[in-house]
C-alpha cells in the first residue's frame, strides 16, 4: 500500500511540474499493480486532457468512479470535461452530484451554474452565482455570469451594473473588457440608449489605454477619426476566438473562402504553370487554404496573422507550406518576397483605410499578380468606411475601386454577395478581383 501511496505522491509532483511523460508513466506503473486504482486512473485522465484527448480523459474518470462512487476530483473532471464538450446536462448533473455532498462546492457551482445557464434554467444558474459570491464577494466571473443571466432574460439594467462590476473587480483584465464590449453592443438597440453611452463613456476613460476598450468604445461612440483596428485588439479578439471560430462561421453560414477558391478557379483556368505562390492575408485557422488547395495540389501556399491562436489551427490543416505571425502592414513593408497571388477573406474588415494596405499588395505581388478579397458593404451611409459598433468597417465600393486603382490595379471583377448572417440578418458585401497593373 505505502509503494502505491509513494508512486502516486511522485505521479502528482511529476503532473505538477507539467512534467506529464513521467507522470502518466507513474500512472500506469499503479494500474499495472491496481487496475482500478482511482487516484492513478484521475492522474492519467488529467494527462490525456492536457494532451486535448478529451474523450479519452473523460473515460478514465468514468472509470475512477466505478471505482469509487465519491472520488471528489474524478467527479469534478467529469462535470467540468462533459461542459468542455458542450455536453451541458451531464456536466449539470454531475455538478449536483457533487454539490448533494457539499453544498458549498465552489467549483462545482460554477460549473453547476454555467451549465444551467447554457441550458436555459436562469433561475438555477443565479442562485449558482450568488452562492458563489456570498464565499467570494469579489468573484469577477461571478458577476460576469450573472450579468449574461440578465441579458438572457432582458433585464438589461442588471446585466450592465454586473457586467460593468465585472471588469472592476478583474482590475480591467482583458477578458472581462471583451464581455462588457459585446454586452454594450449586443443590447444597443433596446430602450437603454442613456446608459449605454454613459457605461460606455466612463469604460473609454477609465481605461483608455487599453486597446480593446479603445476600439470597441470608439466603434460604440461612433467615433469616424479610427482608421484601422489596433493589431492589440485584434490578436486578442482572435486568440479568443480561435477555438470555436469554424463552428460559429458555420452556424452564421459563411460564405467568403467559397467565394474567393471559386473565384481562384477562374484565375488558375487562363494561365498554365499551377506552381503558383499564394499568400492567404489574415488567414485564420485556414478555411481558404485548404479549398486552394483542393483545386491544384501543386500551388503553394503561405499564410500570415496576427493571432498565435488562429495560427495554430491553420498549422494543423498541413496545407501551408510557411505561416507567418505578423501584422499585415508591418509584413509587407518589410518582406522582400514576391507572390503570384494574395487572397483575404473577410480581413479587410479590420482596416478602415485601404490605402497602406493596397500598397503593400501591390509591393509583395510579382508582375500581373492578383488580388482576391471581400469587404462588408457600408449600406449605413454614404462615407467611404464606416466603423460598425461591432468593431469591423464596412466599405464603400466608390471608395475601394477608386483605392484600388490609386494604388496600381485595375479590377478584372467586382460581385456583390451575401457574406454571411449577423443577428439573424445577411451581411452584404463584395468579392474582388484585381491585377496589378505593369
Ligand atoms: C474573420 S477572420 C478570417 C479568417 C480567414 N481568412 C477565413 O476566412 O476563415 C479575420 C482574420 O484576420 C486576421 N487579422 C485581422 N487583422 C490583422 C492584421 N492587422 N494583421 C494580421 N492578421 C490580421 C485575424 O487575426 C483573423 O484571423
Amino acid at each position: 500500500m505505502t509503494e502505491i501511496t509513494d508512486l502516486i505522491n511522485s505521479a502528482i509532483r511529476k503532473y505538477q511540474k507539467n512534467d506529464f511523460k513521467s507522470a502518466l508513466k507513474f500512472a500506469e506503473k499503479i494500474l499495472r499493480k491496481d487496475a482500478k486504482n482511482p487516484d492513478a486512473l484521475v492522474i492519467k485522465g488529467n494527462v490525456y486532457y492536457q494532451n486535448h484527448q478529451i474523450s479519452d480523459s473523460l473515460q478514465c474518470y468514468l472509470k475512477a468512479i466505478e471505482a469509487d462512487s465519491h472520488h471528489q476530483s474524478a467527479l469534478i473532471n467529469i462535470a467540468n470535461t462533459y461542459f468542455e464538450m458542450k455536453n451541458y446536462e451531464q456536466a449539470y448533473q454531475f455538478a449536483k452530484r457533487i454539490l448533494f455532498e457539499d453544498n458549498s462546492h465552489k467549483t462545482a457551482l460554477s460549473i453547476l451554474g454555467n451549465s444551467a445557464l447554457e441550458l436555459e434554467k436562469y433561475e438555477e444558474s443565479k442562485s449558482a452565482f450568488l452562492k458563489i459570491l456570498q464565499q467570494d464577494s469579489v468573484d469577477a466571473w461571478s458577476y460576469n455570469s450573472l450579468s449574461r443571466i440578465y441579458q438572457k432574460t432582458e433585464d438589461y439594467k442588471r446585466a450592465l451594473a454586473y457586467g460593468w462590476k465585472a471588469v472592476e473587480l478583474s482590475g480591467g483584465a482583458d477578458e472581462q473588457h471583451l464581455n462588457f464590449g459585446y454586452l454594450l453592443y449586443e443590447i444597443e438597440d433596446s430602450r437603454l440608449m442613456d446608459s449605454i453611452q454613459k457605461y460606455a463613456n466612463e469604460w473609454i476613460t477609465k481605461y483608455a489605454q487599453n486597446p480593446i476598450v479603445k476600439h470597441m468604445g470608439n466603434a460604440l461612440l461612433h467615433n469616424e477619426k479610427i482608421e484601422r483596428a489596433d493589431g492589440e485588439y485584434v490578436r486578442e479578439i482572435f486568440d479568443v476566438f480561435a477555438d470555436d471560430f469554424e463552428e460559429v462561421l458555420a452556424s452564421l453560414d459563411y460564405q467568403a473562402p467559397e467565394l474567393i477558391m471559386e473565384e481562384y478557379k477562374q484565375i488558375l483556368s487562363e494561365k498554365k504553370d499551377f506552381k503558383q505562390e499564394v499568400l492567404d492575408v489574415g488567414c485564420g485557422t485556414g478555411l481558404c487554404g485548404i479549398l486552394l488547395k483542393k483545386i491544384n495540389s501543386k500551388i503553394v501556399l503561405y499564410g500570415i496573422d496576427i493571432s498565435e491562436k488562429m495560427l495554430e489551427k491553420a498549422r494543423q490543416k498541413k496545407c501551408y507550406r510557411k505561416l507567418i505571425k505578423d501584422d499585415l502592414e508591418n509584413y509587407f513593408s518589410v518582406s522582400k518576397k514576391q507572390f503570384d497571388t494574395i487572397v483575404a477573406a473577410d480581413v479587410l474588415t479590420y482596416f478602415g483605410e485601404l490605402k497602406t494596405l493596397f500598397k503593400g499588395f501591390h509591393k509583395i505581388l510579382s508582375e500581373k499578380g492578383c488580388v482576391i478579397f471581400t469587404v462588408s458593404a457600408n449600406t449605413v451611409n454614404e462615407q467611404d468606411y464606416f466603423l460598425h459598433p461591432s468593431g469591423r468597417f464596412l466599405h464603400h465600393k466608390n471608395y475601394v475601386k477608386k483605392v484600388l486603382k490609386d494604388s496600381g490595379f485595375e479590377i478584372k471583377k467586382m460581385s456583390e454577395k451575401i457574406l454571411r448572417k449577423e443577428g439573424g440578418k445577411d451581411v452584404l458585401g463584395y468579392i474582388i478581383t484585381a491585377i496589378k497593373k505593369a
